[in-house]
């Protein structure tokens, strides 16, 4: 193990308990909960330990920066606006969700600002670290809010009201509304790179540690209520019931098929159920959709046949059916002229990715990168998530040489 890995081990396991559930071995952090609040605390404290002053955009993110913080207005000096190099991503986590899908792009950041000081280079424009809030949506439904809220892609008055699971707001857990929008903050920005660890096997089949990211599918989530008659499980006939499990159990057969004849991806990985007893039919079933594909227009068809076969199942089974789009998310092609670059300075590998990101959300507003290190199991979203130290130092050293490329010429 190089001194790099063992770096990365030690500080790892400074925040591998936080949230952990010892039954899964995956990890509940939900945002503003806290284990994340314990693992925002932390970032702050790793930030001091390297006197870098952290600044917050009042949505939740937070930033901290090597070299000069933010001053109203935006940076107007020096080519491409003088901005500062953006890098980070989250903490929190899906439920029972792996350790590196979000640290590891923060763990890394901090990392690659102390291989840089030890290599003795000074950056020329600040190198800033980013923890953005509630990227997984796994609280309030909506994923990439923190950086929506930045970029303005969301409004701060229906982000201030979405709810979690106990009713309580993104405001109420915030602890005052969000600001929203903040133009002057992204214009202190000259670029953006997430280093995350890879989701699915294609690092592993290209034998190659790290990647750069070319594109992100668009992607979004569906919540689909279907509604009956909640009756006696023993004495109601059959051909009287109107089940909305039923329809349910149907459109999650129909999305699957769907997804398959197009080379799509479609997911109906939660639900609730009303009143949810063994011996009752349900009266109400919600089930949340989330569907990918590479083109727009074939996520455009999945839903829409979805759709279209739920209502028409609903009909026959005397169930009515709404749908709500909670969230959308277009392509994402990632600034190719610094793709190119990176995959150039790094010789890796360049990959599309069917996961959403906060690069994801920035990209539309400032030229953005990600990297990818390899996930052995080749398995995301679960406590089955790995990565190796060797890797994650390989990730690290990626990092650092393209901050310094980006913040230090
Ligand atoms: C986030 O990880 C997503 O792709 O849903
Ligand atoms: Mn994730
Ligand atoms: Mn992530």
């Amino acid at each position: 193990m190089s001194g790099l890995a063992g770096r990365f081990r030690e500080l790892w396991d400074e925040i591998a308990p936080v949230g952990r559930d010892a039954d899964s071995g995956g990890y509940l952090r939900y945002a503003l909960t806290p284990p994340e609040l314990r693992l925002r605390e932390w970032f702050r404290e790793q930030a001091d330990l390297r006197g870098m002053p952290v600044s917050g955009d009042g949505n939740g993110n937070l930033f901290a920066w090597w070299g000069d913080p933010p001053t109203d207005g935006p940076n107007t000096d020096g080519p491409n606006t003088g901005g500062a190099v953006l890098t980070g991503s989250h903490f929190d986590s899906v439920p029972h969700g792996g350790a590196y899908d979000g640290p590891l792009g923060i763990v890394s950041a901090f990392l690659a600002v102390d291989e840089l000081r030890a290599a003795g280079v000074t950056p020329v424009r600040p190198v800033v670290v980013a923890a953005f809030v509630e990227e997984e949506g796994a609280r309030f439904g909506v994923p990439c809010l923190g950086s929506r809220l930045l970029t303005g892609e969301i409004d701060a008055d229906r982000a201030a009201g979405l709810r979690d699971a106990a009713g309580v707001s993104f405001a109420e857990a915030l602890g005052h509304r969000p600001a929203g929008a903040d133009p002057a903050l992204l214009g202190r920005f000259a670029a953006f790179v997430e280093l995350h660890v890879e989701q699915g096997r294609a690092l592993v089949d290209a034998d190659a540690p790290v990647a750069v990211a070319s594109a992100i599918w668009p992607h979004g989530r569906w919540r689909f209520e279907l509604r009956g008659e909640g009756n006696h499980a023993g004495t109601t006939r059959m051909a009287d019931r109107r089940d909305p499990m039923l329809t349910f159990a149907f459109t999650v057969l129909a999305a699957n098929k769907e997804a398959r004849l197009r080379g799509a991806h479609a997911t109906v990985g939660r639900m609730s159920v009303e009143p949810n007893a063994t011996n009752a039919i349900a009266s109400t079933v919600t089930g949340w959709l989330d569907a990918r594909a590479a083109e727009p227009d074939t996520l455009h068809g999945l839903v829409e046949a979805v759709q279209a076969k739920a209502a028409e199942r609903a009909r026959r089974d005397g169930t009515e059916l709404t749908v709500t789009r909670e969230s959308a998310t277009p392509l994402v092609t990632f600034d190719g002229g610094l793709a190119d670059r990176l995959a150039g300075l790094l010789a890796a590998p360049v990959l599309p990715t069917g996961a959403g990101h906060d690069a994801g959300v920035l990209a539309a507003h400032l030229p953005t990168a990600m990297l990818f290190v390899r996930n052995p199991t080749g398995v995301s979203h679960s406590p089955a998530e790995a990565a190796t130290d060797d890797d994650c130092a390989a990730g690290v050293v990626a990092l650092a040489r393209v901050l310094e490329e980006l913040a230090c010429h």
